[in-house]
């Protein structure tokens, strides 16, 4: 059951206390990766539930660097085109930038002009949800580009920092972790 595919995920993730700094329980999903048949199993929740938006994608946009590892895989499984946001200065040519909080300054995310179109409805993949300003940062890049963002996938949702209520769109996790 589905219930039980989300419990063996969960088994596999494994937690590493301090990182990466004090106080942070920093949960890894390599574990999953490195068994071909729990990537294969989590790749297929993602794109289910990647399949629940209503209305239905025009595009993946995936978000540099751990959400390249999910959101091209499931674009090609729906035959959608994949969109990347990098952080600053990786993409060539005109690009459209919005910055995000971190614990000390910001950081820049970038997207190529032109890589959605006006009206295109977009879902953006992350591998996880914490405190939510990347995901967030890039919500605006999405919606600067003219995209209508459905909502956003990820693999992990740091269910006791609330990352959801700065996004004001649906959030999809397939697992909640602490
Ligand atoms: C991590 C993670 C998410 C983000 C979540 O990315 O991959 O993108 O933090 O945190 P938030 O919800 O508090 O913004 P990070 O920029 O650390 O590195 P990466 O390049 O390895 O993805
Ligand atoms: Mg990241």
């Amino acid at each position: 059951t589905l219930k039980q595919k989300v419990q063996l995920l969960e088994d596999n993730l494994e937690y590493f206390p301090d990182f990466p700094k004090e106080g942070i329980l920093y949960s890894e999903m390599f574990k999953i990766l490195r068994t071909p048949e729990l990537f294969s199993m989590l790749l297929d929740l993602m794109v289910d539930t990647a399949k629940e938006f209503d209305p239905k994608p025009d595009v993946i946009v995936g978000i540099d660097s751990k959400g390249f590892l999910f959101g091209p895989l499931i674009a090609l499984e729906l035959k959608l085109p994949f969109v990347p946001i990098r952080k600053r200065g990786k993409l060539p040519g005109k690009v459209i930038s919005a910055s995000y909080e971190l614990e000390y300054g910001t950081d820049t995310m970038e997207m190529q002009e032109g890589s959605i179109q006006e009206g295109q409805n977009a879902v953006l993949v992350d591998d996880c949800l914490a405190t939510g300003g990347t995901l967030e940062c890039a919500s605006e890049l999405v919606k600067a580009m003219g995209g209508n963002l459905l909502g956003c996938l990820v693999v992990t949702e740091k269910y006791e920092l609330d990352g959801y209520k700065k996004l004001n769109c649906i959030v999809k996790s397939i697992m909640k972790v602490k």
